[in-house]
């Protein structure tokens, strides 16, 4: 929740007490050296031990609520018909208004699930952004998938509320080109993750289920993010400054054929759903569970999580929850632009997000600017980010480099995990990398897999920038931070 102060300022603050705690540790510079060399300049692949404020990503590592983890301690472990299913359902069913769900063991097993049933070879799915997951997916089913956002929508400095809005002439455009049965569907992605967490409206929303049911064509919702795009739209929108976050959410989802969401994120446990209540799109789906993830009544989950996940979506659309990250990083991106840090704005879902390009203007893409300020940022600071940018992008057929849009590196705020003096830190360590910013230099592969290349490929940094940063920052600070 945001509070307003005597002197004016509005201050994230927490509406949850910290009963039990994870011990951290700083490590020093040379360690951070050590570790990122090991990692191969990759933050993926360091280990926990080396890091002090892991802001690596918000799935699966926020904190859980004290109802949640005494859920957990009554769930039923039967391989069939557990009874933690039902309660699932019930939630899904009373907050989320879907007849039918289908448990699965996270975000992008929905997605491969989906991608089985909807996507054929030649098939085209279109979507205000993509996601690294949900591209794989749909591409290796033989699908095309198109991305069809606003002007808006990779401005990195821009105060427009709804980045995340499709464009309603492209969509009419490309179903006059393909022609409705070539198109799987439409699928809009709440708080699109890799152009800064941004939301869609409400109103987009449902022009968006208005012109794809004129076509028969199924709106699928990925949910991963829901409460906070929904606090977005009761935050942004006029219309629903009045409207509490649980009803935002039940509105949205009456726009939705299908809903899917990663359970890690919004929920804030380790699984994920699919839910319709459309009969037939059940059906398709049904017989494909139990041959990737697991009994209908399980999918994958461990049946701890299933109870947790109940009751995470009934808490997600708490104002005080759907708010807990969103104000951090609100404060967060703003102390950034304060010290003329290019964050992205306005504020998004997920993390503050920097613009490597506008950070480190002299890094061409072709050298992976975002891989390299996400290192740097590790090297300054010991919070870990994500690199979003030309490496989360796989090689194109011939084996050269796509360039992604953008080049951000993503801090994530995982859900009451990190404080005010958190965030103060790392915002420090960024405006000190960004004044020395020009000692950090470009990355190179040196063993880099086919397919989703960012989670476990290695570079190595060209000029050995890593260990001079280091040694600049050491004569600033001392040799034991
Ligand atoms: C928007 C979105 N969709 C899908 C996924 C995939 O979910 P998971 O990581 O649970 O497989 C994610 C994960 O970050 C996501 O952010």
């Amino acid at each position: 929740m945001r509070i307003k102060l005597s002197d004016g300022r509005d201050l994230p603050i927490e509406m949850h007490k910290v009963r039990i705690v994870q011990q951290t540790t700083l490590p020093p510079a040379e360690q951070r050296l050590r570790a990122i060399t090991e990692a191969g300049y990759n933050t993926f692949l360091l280990r926990s031990r080396d890091i002090f404020i892991d802001m690596l990503t918000d799935s699966g590592t926020n904190a859980m609520s004290d109802n949640q983890l005494a859920a957990m301690m009554v769930s039923d472990d039967a391989y069939a018909g557990g009874e933690s299913f039902y309660k699932l359902a019930d939630a899904v069913r009373e907050v989320l208004g879907f007849e039918f769900t289908l448990p699965c063991h996270q975000g992008r097993a929905a997605e491969h699930l989906l991608a089985k049933v909807f996507v054929k070879p030649g098939d085209q799915v279109l979507m205000n952004y993509h996601f690294t997951t949900t591209k794989a997916h749909f591409e290796l089913a033989g699908g095309t998938v198109h991305e069809i956002y606003g002007p808006d929508a990779l401005k990195t400095d821009s105060t427009n509320p709804f980045k995340g809005n499709l464009d309603l002439q492209k969509l009419k455009d490309l179903i006059a080109k393909f022609g409705a049965a070539k198109i799987s569907f439409v699928r809009m992605e709440a708080t699109t993750n890799l152009i800064g967490g941004q939301p869609f409206s409400l109103e987009n929303l449902k022009a968006v289920r208005a012109i794809a049911a004129a076509n028969g064509i199924p709106v699928v919702l990925d949910a991963s993010l829901i409460s906070e795009n929904a606090y977005f739209i009761k935050r942004r929108e006029k219309a629903y400054q009045q409207t509490s976050v649980a009803d935002i959410t039940r509105e949205m989802m009456g726009q939705a054929d299908i809903l899917y969401m990663s359970g890690r994120k919004s929920a804030s446990v380790r699984g994920g759903l699919i839910a319709t209540n459309i009969r037939k799109h059940f059906d398709a789906l049904r017989p494909w569970l139990p041959v990737y993830e697991g009994f209908l009544t399980y999918g994958g989950m461990s049946s701890k999580e299933i109870e947790a996940m109940a009751v995470g979506i009934r808490e997600m659309v708490d104002e005080a929850v759907a708010s807990s990250s969103a104000d951090l990083i609100e404060y967060f991106v703003n102390e950034m632009v304060k010290r003329e840090i290019p964050a992205v704005t306005p504020p998004g879902g997920l993390a503050g997000h920097v613009d490597a390009m506008r950070f480190l203007p002299h890094v061409p893409q072709a050298q992976y600017t975002a891989g390299a300020m996400t290192a740097a940022i590790y090297l300054v600071s010991g919070a870990r980010p994500m690199e979003r940018g030309t490496i989360s992008m796989d090689r194109d057929a011939k084996g050269n480099d796509v360039l992604s849009d953008l080049e951000l590196s993503r801090l994530a705020v995982p859900r009451r995990v990190y404080s005010v003096s958190h965030i103060d830190y790392v915002v420090d360590r960024l405006a000190w990398l960004h004044k020395n910013r020009k000692l950090v230099k470009g990355l190179r592969f040196i063993e880099e897999p086919p397919v989703l290349r960012f989670f476990m490929g290695r570079l190595e940094p060209l000029e050995n920038w890593g260990a001079k940063l280091v040694e600049a920052f050491k004569a600033d600070f001392g040799p034991e931070v």
